[in-house]
């Protein structure tokens, strides 16, 4: 076992990417709340600690505390912003508050200290902070301040336990990468053992010692996850593994044929189960977005479990969870936010299924996931998928569901697809959506009353939020006039231009 950073979350919105930094840097991390027991990293080997940011004041009545662990722990430790204040007010500094903050850019001023190895007298940093340290605990000297604070870094008499208040991980602060770097190799010492192809290593390994020689089935969704789950079970365990794959009839335009063939083309077994009919029938009528999410997630396990049953003898059960889906869900359990849409996964089948379920990439981030697809050689088509929401073309149909509607969004879609095809920079995700309007045309001299589609492109980081993309309006003229030709029942073209917020993405 390698040596890994355990990071600990205390409620930053850039916990996560702590975790990716370190991972750029060739040594694996991974982010647990920072309430976590010591048993929860049990499978790591932990070279260093990090603590996030977190939005809480030390002062707080029921503010985050430190882990009791970390008071025992003889290996580096890394504080960042409210990490750093409660370490300085763990050890028996002074916390206080700053007054009006300090938030936004400035400039820092490293020390003379091996954590800042390779660095100018002056950077700038990302700070984000109400409190700050007032006076360090014993034995702890400051070794880099800003002007609003005098002690913006600093570290115990053994250069073990360390403090920054700014943040290293976040673009917006000069040389961080560097800053991480010096911590990870100078400081803790540890060495790169993150690498794809290692990976890719331990991975089939593991997989081979927990199936040993009995049967897997694995859910496919047609997504880039699943694909890739499917690709390294197929490495692992060629013999051992089944693939379903349920048509819901809510999927893109020959997007079946196209799972099938990758799959295919690399030896896999798919079966894949019919079930559209069943689908239209769940949904006849149905027009509320939300009963449309529940009808096409129960269908789906419905299904999924009918078809697991007459395939038969299977001991486990495989689904591409990614790391972000397992963070988000670890969070929702501990905090409550607002529902906007439920996200319905329909790879995300109940634990009640008879079957023990095996996640191959749940500590794997997109682009990591990505990365290895390549090295198991999944078609590139897949790798750069766009999201596609698992109740699928049944919340791009504003209004009600019928075959038909789902094969003219489908014909719009693909059009729309494929004109984009041809731009050099693409957005981040676009689909067109039917709406439940009828508006007048005229073709051929005679009047018309069709339906209209509305085209959707956005561009985004992390699809949190989300801006609508210019598209070249010579190419939407063109696109509109394609449309509208190919599709003699759409008789109006329009393009959304809402970013999200106020909208979400999808349009359901
Ligand atoms: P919204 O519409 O909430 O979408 O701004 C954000 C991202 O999530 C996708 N999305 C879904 N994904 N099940 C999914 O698996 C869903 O029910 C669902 N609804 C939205 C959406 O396509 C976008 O990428």
């Amino acid at each position: 076992m390698t040596k890994a950073v355990v990071v600990l979350d205390f409620g930053s919105q850039y916990s996560q990417l702590i975790v990716r930094r370190i991972r750029e840097l060739g040594v694996y991390a991974e982010l647990f709340p920072y309430d976590a027991t010591e048993t929860s990293f049990a499978h790591l080997d932990p070279g260093a600690f990090i603590l996030s940011g977190g939005p809480a004041s030390v002062f707080e009545a029921n503010a985050p505390i430190l882990p009791p662990f970390l008071l025992l722990a003889n290996i580096p430790i890394l504080g960042i912003c409210y990490g750093m204040q409660l370490l300085a007010f763990a050890y028996g500094g002074e916390v206080k508050p700053v007054g009006h903050g300090e938030y936004g850019g400035t400039t820092f001023h490293p020390g003379v200290h091996e954590l800042f190895y390779g660095l100018p007298d002056a950077i700038r940093v990302w700070m984000s902070h109400g409190d700050r340290v007032e006076s360090m605990p014993s034995g702890f000297r400051a070794i880099g301040h800003t002007d609003c604070s005098p002690i913006a870094a600093m570290v115990d008499a053994q250069d073990r336990i360390y403090g920054l208040q700014f943040h290293p991980e976040v673009e917006h602060t000069s040389f961080g990468r560097e800053i991480l770097k010096n911590f990870i190799f100078h400081v803790a010492n540890l060495s790169v053992g993150w690498t794809p192809v290692r990976f890719l290593e331990s991975l089939t390994e593991e997989i081979r010692l927990k199936v040993g020689t009995q049967r897997v089935l694995c859910a496919l969704s047609g997504g880039v996850d699943s694909t890739v789950t499917a690709f390294l079970l197929h490495k692992a365990i060629p013999e051992q593994v089944t693939c379903l794959f349920v048509d819901t009839g809510l999927l893109r335009s020959g997007e079946v044929q196209e799972v099938e063939q990758a799959l295919g083309q690399a030896g896999i077994h798919v079966k894949t189960i019919p079930a559209a009919a069943e689908f239209f029938r769940g949904l006849e009528r149905v027009e509320d977005p939300e009963r449309k999410r529940e009808i096409v997630g129960r269908l789906f396990i419905r299904i999924f479990q009918r078809e697991a049953k007459k395939i038969g003898h299977f001991q486990f059960l495989a689904q591409g969870t990614i790391y972000p889906d397992v963070v988000e869900s670890r969070g929702k359990e501990r905090l409550r936010s607002d529902k906007i849409k439920t996200h319905h996964n329909v790879g995300g089948l109940p634990d009640i299924m008879p079957f023990k379920l095996i996640e191959p990439l749940r500590y794997l981030f997109k682009d990591e996931v990505r990365r290895l697809g390549v090295l198991l050689e999944v078609p590139e088509s897949i790798l750069q998928r766009q999201p596609f929401p698992g109740p699928g073309l049944a919340v791009r149909i504003v209004g009600e569901i019928t075959e038909e509607r789902v094969a003219l969004l489908q014909k719009a879609d693909a059009i729309f697809r494929e004109e984009l095809q041809g731009l050099s920079d693409l957005p981040s995700q676009f689909f067109a959506v039917l709406l439940p309007v009828k508006a007048v045309g005229v073709a051929g001299d005679k009047r018309s009353y069709g339906s209209v589609i509305a085209l959707r492109a956005v561009s985004t980081q992390d699809f949190m939020t989300a801006d609508w993309t210019a598209i070249p309006l010579e190419l939407l003229a063109r696109i509109s006039r394609r449309i509208t030709n190919e599709i003699r029942s759409v008789t109006r073209v329009v393009y959304d231009i809402t970013s999200k917020p106020p909208a979400t993405i999808e349009w359901e």
